[in-house]
């Protein structure tokens, strides 16, 4: 799981407010056991301190070539070899100026021009410096040397002015550089059946019994096995987010739909990620219409019916070297809960919210989860962005698969 253990990352810090980020990335790579070599322009020192980056990074920051104190070199030829892969971030106007016209006049761009690794760049600046056709000649003639960019988000930036400029955030940079390492279509080849969101069951023409899910993390798993080469079906219940392009995308309403549209995909599928949160119950009388109030009648009850188990149903019929995956949301006795259902589904795994870590869970952009495989191998992650835990889940499948 620590694809990046050992691996030496070289970043280059150029002069952009959103330098303040970049410990946050120095403290994720370290974690993940990353050798880490900083350098900074001499416009970036006014925006971070080398002290904080050199106590995270435990190596001494370099901004010129040569200490002036004891002649010292820091060469920039042993540090584009060393290094396996160079993040320059925030990548500022200027900089992204430099490296693209050769213009050597500082540690970073020296080192820059001396590497030999793969290079990511993020730029960071204002909306309209982004856009300025020089700024745009200039990211295009870096893709053309092959380096990579990481795209600025849009958002709020520090001029106050809205739109794309700033730095893509820590934990999505440290994904890419993960992607990165991890040569990312270890899931060529692979079909990949994955159910989200919630289902909704009528009880007239405008009423209906649901639930919060959001589908963010059925989502982010469909992403992440898309990025890693996977051939993806998403079969989604209604949510507000948008699919990720190249997902064949199938929409359900309720239980009996969403158990349907599985059925057809589930044989000819590798793996079955099942993070939907089915309605356990529907209306047995569905009124045709609108159920109305009505003065000296009793307050209507609803009759419900069980569903379908989805993830039950097909585990029943699964072929050899099929791999299931379930996940469990708990409010107590969360392992024990969820162990039971690992056996009683007939899964091969089963991840586990729990409601009483704060952030995970429904609706939010962050997740923690206990990934348990019926072997007993099982796995706790911290509490991190979706997209992360997704990536955490495909290692954890990555690792425990068998035959798939
Ligand atoms: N699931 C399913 N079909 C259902 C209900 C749940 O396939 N009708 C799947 C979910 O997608 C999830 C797993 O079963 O992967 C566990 O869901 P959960 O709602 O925790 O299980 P329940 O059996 O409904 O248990 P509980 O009584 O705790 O709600």
């Amino acid at each position: 799981m620590m694809v990046l253990k050992g691996k030496k990352i070289l970043i280059g810090i150029s002069g952009s407010i959103a330098a303040y980020k970049i410990p946050i990335i120095v403290r994720l790579l370290m974690k993940e056991g990353a050798e880490v070599q900083i350098i900074m322009t001499p416009a970036a020192r006014d925006f971070v301190t080398p002290l904080t980056l050199s106590t995270l990074s435990k190596r001494p920051v370099l901004t010129e070539p040569f200490n002036p104190v004891d002649g010292t070199w820091n060469s920039h030829v042993d540090m584009g070899n060393w290094a396996d892969l160079m993040l320059i971030a925030p990548a500022s106007a200027t900089t992204l100026g430099k490296m693209a016209a050769g213009i050597a006049d500082n540690l970073l761009v020296t080192t820059y021009l001396a590497a030999v690794c793969p290079v990511f760049f993020a730029p960071a600046m204002d909306l309209d410096m982004f856009q300025h056709p020089s700024t745009q000649r200039n990211i295009s003639t870096l893709l053309s040397y092959g380096n990579q960019m990481i795209a600025p988000r849009e958002g709020e930036l520090a001029s106050g002015l809205c739109g794309a400029g700033r730095l893509e955030e820590p934990e999505v940079i440290l994904e890419v550089i993960r992607d990165f390492f991890k040569g990312n279509q270890s899931w060529a080849g692979k079909k990949v059946l994955i159910t989200a969101g919630p289902t909704v069951e009528p009880i007239d023409p405008v009423r209906y019994i649901s639930n919060y899910s959001s589908g963010k993390m059925g989502y982010a798993l469909a992403e992440e096995a898309l990025k890693r080469g996977a051939e993806v079906t998403l079969v989604s219940g209604p949510v507000q987010i948008n699919a990720p392009s190249g997902v064949n995308l199938i929409k359900v309403q309720t239980a009996r739909q969403m158990l349907q549209a599985c059925d057809t995909v589930f044989d000819d599928s590798n793996l079955l990620i099942m993070t939907a949160a089915v309605a356990d119950f529907r209306v047995s009388d569905v009124s045709g219409s609108k159920i109305k109030k009505q003065a000296g009648i009793d307050t209507p009850a609803l009759k419900l019916v069980e569903n379908p188990d989805i993830v039950k149903t097909l585990s029943s019929h699964r072929k050899t070297g099929q791999y299931i995956m379930g996940f469990a949301l708990e409010t107590d006795n969360e392992v024990a809960n969820a162990q039971s259902k690992l056996s009683s589904k007939g899964m091969d795994a089963i991840a586990l919210n729990s409601l009483n870590d704060p952030g995970a869970g429904y609706g939010t952009d962050t997740n923690k989860v206990t990934l348990i495989h019926k072997s007993g191998v099982s796995y706790t992650s911290a509490l991190e962005s979706k997209s992360v835990i997704a990536g955490r889940v495909l290692d954890f499948i990555e690792e425990t698969i068998v035959n798939p």
